[in-house]
């Protein structure tokens, strides 16, 4: 796909025959681009990504190398699902590095949220480019790259890991085959493609991951507190008929501390902020309104399981005036 801008004429993917289409033409033209060459790509398991790795299995089979970068920003449960559903269902081609040490120590003391963004971006791709020359040929870099975030680049909201930075010594060319799609739209193709509907439907999650939801200064255990209520939100999200229904869902641990009583005695904790938004393309979002009851058996369950967290929020602010993510 040449150039960053749609065309006005392009219209918009909203049944599987107009993603049969498309994914018939990206075919091509990934073929034609790559020829038979080897393609690395970022295979994050969220939507986007996993989309794009169909899309290159489908042109180019075993010529795809998929490399899982665990971070140690990813949910719970996730580089295992990853491995699950691409190494033993789908037979990727699929090399697994847990980078989880090198991108906390990179990161510790850093409280800029776009300095984060760069540091956890390069990162990877310096992890890429290490993991390309363990291998013979690698002249691609496939990238989930998706309109909005082109968009949102261009105009300066934040700078954003899938979109340019490139550095020129790595001599990868991009490949980016649902660059000028919206959300939706990646979602139609995935399904056209065979994906399960666990992969495709799920909600998006950013690549810097759990790094953008632990505001400021990145700490193991407050990371840590971030990753074990995103799993309670999301383990009770599915119990109540919402995970399906909910766009995207996540908690914030912001860096600052309150006081509070646990077992009669003075605490001084981080409170986690629940986000439930629904949108159709992550451009304006509008906030869910949670059932009370729900919202109180949440804080029941965040403040005694997650260590460290004293007091549940809820985020009531639409995009605009607030972003979906804190960061
Ligand atoms: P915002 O916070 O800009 O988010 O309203 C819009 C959508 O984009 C996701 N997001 C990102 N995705 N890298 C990504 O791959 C990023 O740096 C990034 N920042 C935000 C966000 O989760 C939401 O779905």
């Amino acid at each position: 796909m040449t150039g960053n801008v749609r065309p006005a004429e392009m219209i918009r993917i909203t049944t599987p025959e107009l993603a049969e289409a498309f994914i018939e033409e990206q075919v091509k033209e990934i073929r034609e681009q790559v020829g038979d060459k080897k393609v690395l790509l970022a295979l994050s398991g969220g939507v986007d990504s996993s989309v794009v790795a169909a899309l290159l299995i489908r042109a180019i089979g075993n010529n795809l190398v998929c490399v899982h970068v665990n971070h140690g920003l990813l949910r719970k449960g996730e580089p295992e699902q990853v491995i699950e559903v691409f190494k033993n269902q789908m037979h990727a081609n699929l090399i697994y590095v847990d980078a989880t040490d090198r991108f906390l120590d990179l990161l510790a003391g850093v409280d800029d949220p776009e300095t984060k963004r760069h540091i956890i971006g390069e990162e990877f791709i310096k992890v890429f480019a290490e993991e390309a020359k363990k291998l013979e040929g690698i002249e691609f870099l496939g990238q989930g790259t998706i309109y909005p975030d082109i968009l949102e680049s261009e105009k300066g909201i934040k700078a954003h890991h899938n979109v340019g930075g490139l550095p020129e010594e790595l001599n990868f060319e991009l490949v980016e085959p649902v660059k000028l799609l919206y959300k939706d739209e990646v979602r139609v193709v995935g399904r056209a493609l065979g994906l399960p509907s666990t992969m495709v439907d799920r909600q998006p999650f950013p690549g810097p991951g759990l790094g953008v939801r632990c505001t400021g200064a990145i700490t193991r255990e407050r990371l840590a507190a971030v990753r074990e209520s995103d799993a309670i939100l999301r383990e009770e999200f599915a119990a109540n008929g919402l995970a399906g229904k909910v766009w995207q869902y996540f908690t914030i641990v912001p860096d600052y501390k309150s006081t509070g009583i646990r077992d009669g005695k003075r605490t001084f904790e981080w409170p986690v902020v629940i986000r439930a938004i629904n949108t159709r393309d992550a451009i304006e979002a509008s906030v869910e309104r949670i059932p009370y009851e729900l919202l109180e058996h949440l804080v029941k369950r965040i403040t005694t399981e997650v260590p460290g967290v004293n007091r549940v929020l809820f985020d009531l602010t639409p995009k605009p005036s607030g972003t979906i993510e804190w960061e």
